[in-house]
């Protein structure tokens, strides 16, 4: 197993339509694993394979709380299949460090995907486990939790992050 470097904004591989996986072989297992132990180094709570500059439909999330189990899940070419509901929670994302803000998403979805041995899941996904679905799938799309922004808090995300930028390369 081995960490991953994540690419951050505004890394072009971000913005790109992530291609279907096809193959499931040892390969995409090991990507996956890989993928895994760098989300909960960061820590983070999801993370998608184009954010380790991978642009494949695949994605893991844990969202299990400290004291629980861990609750890893492996989904491959997933799809929002049915959502219920409206959330507005704060959101952060390993790929625009530092900076958090509210996004509107639906309460509940409903996601089909396969696993690592290539099966069809469908799980129902409530609270913060339905949310990271949601930042997962769109990440798949090329889609950042900022480009669901309003444009004036777009534009004043923007300068925000000019300064973390700037401050994260005084402390390499
Ligand atoms: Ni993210």
């Amino acid at each position: 197993m081995s960490l991953l470097k994540i690419h951050h904004y505004p890394d072009p591989v971000l913005k790109k339509v992530a291609a279907p996986v096809t193959e499931f072989d040892e390969d995409l297992r090991q990507l996956a694993y890989d993928m895994a132990e760098t989300m909960y180094a960061a820590p983070g709570v999801g993370l998608a394979a184009p954010q380790v500059g991978i642009s494949k439909r695949l994605a893991v999330i844990d969202c299990s709380s400290r004291d629980e189990e861990a609750q890893l899940l492996i989904m491959i070419n997933p799809e929002i299949i049915d959502s219920e509901g409206e959330s507005c929670e704060e959101e952060g994302c390993l790929s625009v460090p530092e900076y958090y803000a509210k996004v509107d998403r639906s309460a509940s979805v409903k996601v089909r995907f396969q696993d690592l041995d290539e099966k069809t899941r469908i799980i129902e996904a409530q609270g913060l486990t339905a949310i990271a679905c949601q930042h997962e799938i769109d990440h798949l799309d090329g889609i950042l939790f900022v480009d669901h922004l309003s444009p004036l808090k777009r534009s004043l995300f923007r300068k925000k992050w000019k300064k973390i930028q700037e401050h994260m390369t005084e402390q390499m």
